[in-house]
């Protein structure tokens, strides 16, 4: 019987990233993809097709095609920049002392404090758009620079416009415990009342995130601050994931997998105690090379040790003001190669199956299997090697979001 399906891509190599699949990247050569409903209907070799009648056919002219890749951890949503802050680096300061000063975060913070609903979404707006054109189909998107409520709810709201009105899946963070506001200096408990009491039921109650994030550091919230916000965020049902051990070793990824965070992010200060307990509660971790190379840090994540213990690796641009004023995915991939030691393929999985489990999305993208969104990539490229390994010219040929072509180096949006 002939199959009716939407979109049919033959001619194609699958880099699927399935790893029931044998290979890194679960590739299917010379495969074709059927697409129904925004979702993949069918995978594998062409001539095992069985008899199709397609209303789009995309001849894939022997390209690679790649889940849509995932930036799994962005703050791309704020107002001002940090460059003068970026030269006193340069000059010698710390990241810490910057931030002791008054400046770093807060210094963002005030800047998003006083930019309009509508600066803040016109001032992320580019940056999302670089994402896209990389080939990113999911971009999750944390506040943080409000640090109050209303301010904390503009940031948010503004993630969920940018999603309304461009070709992409945006996934939203409740960050809101990422800094101490000034007018808490002091009274950092009180402020984690605020979140808890105040800020997260609100976002809640709007349904404006998706999960909750905090930065656990000396700089900002000690464990026991952190573990009030787990409990407060795990009676409204949101998912965790936790910012840990970026400039330090804290307990902060212990807690975060005792509390069966979705990941912990940055990790470079973690243990093989950490490690294990990470592998054990499947908290995913999330690698963010562009900090780690903009703070000009020393101290690598233990790669070789989370390998070894089957912990997913995520990798993502960490978009943001201060440390990774840099919206490119790809170059992540890069640099999660050879600042960090990840293979290729592990920075492949890193921004596509990783990425969504690292989001709680792993049902349902990240990988191209039958069953899951046909969110893909089609790439100019003989290997998929080649997507660690070129930054810059590498584009890709053809997005598709849910099945529907949104951009590509040869296509107009639509
Ligand atoms: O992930 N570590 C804390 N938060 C961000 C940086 C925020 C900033 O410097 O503005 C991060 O690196
Ligand atoms: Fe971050």
């Amino acid at each position: 019987m002939t199959e009716r399906c939407e979109l049919l891509i033959t001619n194609v190599h699958a880099a699927t990233m399935d790893p029931s699949l044998p290979g890194a990247y679960g590739a299917v050569e010379d495969a074709a993809v059927a697409v129904t409903g925004g979702r993949i209907v069918w995978l594998g070799p062409r001539a095992e097709l069985p008899d199709t009648a397609p209303d789009e056919v995309v001849d894939g002219e022997g390209q690679w095609l790649t889940p849509g890749l995932v930036d799994c951890h962005t703050h791309l949503v704020y107002g001002g920049h940090r460059a003068s802050e970026f030269a006193r680096r340069l000059g010698g300061e710390s990241y810490e002392e910057v931030a002791r000063a008054g400046g770093g975060i807060l210094s963002t913070v005030r800047a998003t404090r006083a930019a309009s609903a509508e600066q803040l979404y016109r001032a992320a707006e580019p940056r999302l758009r670089a994402l896209m054109a990389e080939g990113v189909t999911t971009v999750e998107i944390k506040s943080g620079y409000g640090l109050d409520l209303d301010t904390e709810l503009k940031q948010l709201r503004a993630a969920r416009r940018l999603a309304q009105h461009h070709p992409v899946n945006v996934v939203t963070t409740c960050l809101a415990a990422h800094a101490l506001p000034p007018e808490y200096d002091g009274r950092a408990d009180e402020y984690i009342d605020l979140v808890c009491e105040e800020i997260l039921p609100a976002v809640s109650k709007e349904q404006l995130a998706d999960a909750v994030d905090m930065f656990c550091e000396s700089i900002a919230f000690s464990v026991d601050q952190c573990r009030r916000v787990i409990d407060c965020a795990q009676k409204l049902d949101l998912p965790i994931k936790v910012h840990a051990e970026q400039l330090s070793s804290s307990g902060a990824t212990a807690m975060a997998a005792a509390a069966g965070a979705l990941s912990a992010d940055h990790i470079e200060y973690i243990t093989e105690m950490d490690v294990a307990a990470m592998a054990e509660s499947g908290t995913a971790a999330v690698l963010l090379p562009g900090a780690f190379y903009t703070l000009r840090e020393t101290r690598v994540p233990p790669v070789d040790r989370l390998r070894a213990a089957g912990v997913p690796m995520a990798l993502s641009t960490d978009l943001n003001p201060g440390s990774c004023p840099i919206a490119s995915l790809r170059l992540m991939m890069n640099m999660g190669c050879n600042l960090f030691g990840l293979t290729p393929a592990e920075a492949l999985a890193g921004v596509t199956r990783a990425a969504a489990r690292a989001l709680g999305l792993c049902c349902s993208r990240g990988v191209l299997r039958a069953g899951l969104r046909g969110d893909m990539v089609l790439w100019p490229m003989d290997t998929p090697d080649q997507l660690a390994y070129e930054v810059g010219a590498l584009k890709p040929a053809r997005i598709f979001l849910a099945g529907r072509t949104v951009g590509g180096r040869d296509v107009t949006a639509g």
